[in-house]
């Protein structure tokens, strides 16, 4: 079957991003209001986001930084709570009547800005049945912290020893295993009923873990969870064109200014918010699962999240452009994956 030359999908949302704060807030926003109408914010601010009033005020600097006039300027961001050894219950239900949608686990020390993050999920089970009863979201960053686990197999190691407990002691809480990296990870979710979900980004669709290492050390590629290799990469695919409704779409995008990049402990982190629907296209064409991509990006999100769908349309044309190298964030420069190179689809508004 010849692929098209133009998708239009109903407007999408990215349930999982980084939009940070001040002027990178600032730099970053328009891209992403650009391509989705909703956002899930994650709170690794710092400090993090722990409290209903610290998601309210951030959400107003959200949308102070809105565009404004053209399509982003509806932008609505989704905001979540850092989760904490100490988070109290009862801040589950002001977080609801704040319209906070989610709570975040960040195991302690798994990735940027994750110091305060939850040493031992135990110490959280009273606000987790508080989440449960609300309705409240758990979304997980699901590498295990432990030092002797290869950092390959912090996701597989994950599953068995923090996914499996949390499922047989929350059955009705609802789970997203954020940002789903291996062939284990994406076995689970498809197999772990209809309380659990998994977001998957551009990067680890279109890239295994040579990525990072060809040519010299790509900073650029290097996110965490890490890129695994060919064999995990191509279980995702599957998982994405299968169709199944327990994936949808999350970048990750997670911008950090180039000099901290392209450093002697570089960042973890790829910015992608500048042409994510355009690789996300790419990753399903290259799958022959373009005729998947609208539930992907469209539908199977707000489905999970008990939200509506959103109206209206955005188009994707076949066309060759380039990604600009940099783009300005605050003082400092922002390097977009694959910046500088040529893209095959392109977001036409
Ligand atoms: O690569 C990542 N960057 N992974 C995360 O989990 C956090 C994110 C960030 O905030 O930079
Ligand atoms: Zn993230």
């Amino acid at each position: 079957m010849a692929s098209p030359d133009s998708l239009t999908l109903t407007r999408p949302d990215d349930w999982h991003l980084h939009l940070r704060d001040g002027a990178a807030l600032a730099a970053v926003l328009p891209h992403t209001a650009a391509q989705f109408a909703r956002a899930i914010v994650m709170p690794n601010l710092k400090p993090p986001v722990t409290t209903a009033a610290q998601a309210l005020t951030y959400r107003e600097r959200i949308l102070a930084a809105r565009p404004k006039e053209g399509p982003g300027s509806g932008f609505a961001p989704l905001m979540t709570l850092y989760l904490t050894d100490n988070t109290p219950p009862d801040e589950i239900r002001r977080a609801k009547d704040a319209g906070v949608v989610a709570l975040k686990l960040y195991p302690a020390g798994a990735t940027t800005n994750s110091d305060a993050g939850v040493t031992d999920l135990r110490k959280c089970y009273r606000t987790l049945e508080a989440m449960q009863r609300e309705g409240l979201l758990f979304l997980v960053h699901g590498e295990v912290t432990d030092p002797d686990i290869d950092l390959f197999d912090r996701e597989a190691v994950f599953v068995e020893r923090q996914m499996i407990p949390l499922r047989r002691d929350f059955p009705e809480l609802k789970v997203v295993f954020e940002h789903i990296t291996t062939r284990e990870g994406a076995q689970y979710v498809a197999e772990a009923g209809r309380f659990t979900a998994a977001t998957v980004t551009p990067q680890h669709l279109l890239y295994n873990r040579n990525a990072i290492f060809t040519g010299g050390l790509r900073p650029h590629y290097y996110c965490l969870p890490v890129l695994k290799s060919e064999e995990h990469r191509l279980a995702l695919v599957a998982a994405v064109a299968s169709g199944s409704d327990r994936f949808f779409l999350g970048t990750d995008s997670a911008p950090h200014a180039a000099q901290f990049k392209e450093h002697a402990a570089g960042h973890a982190g790829c910015y992608t918010a500048l042409s994510a629907l355009e690789l996300y296209a790419e990753a399903f064409e290259a799958a022959g699962a373009l005729d998947k991509l609208e539930a992907f990006a469209s539908f199977h999100g707000p489905d999970f999240y008990g939200l509506p769908r959103n109206t209206g349309t955005v188009t994707l044309r076949r066309e060759n452009w380039t990604l600009p190298e940099t783009v300005p964030f605050g003082d400092a420069t922002l390097k977009p994956l694959r910046g500088g190179e040529t893209l095959r689809w392109r977001l036409v508004n």
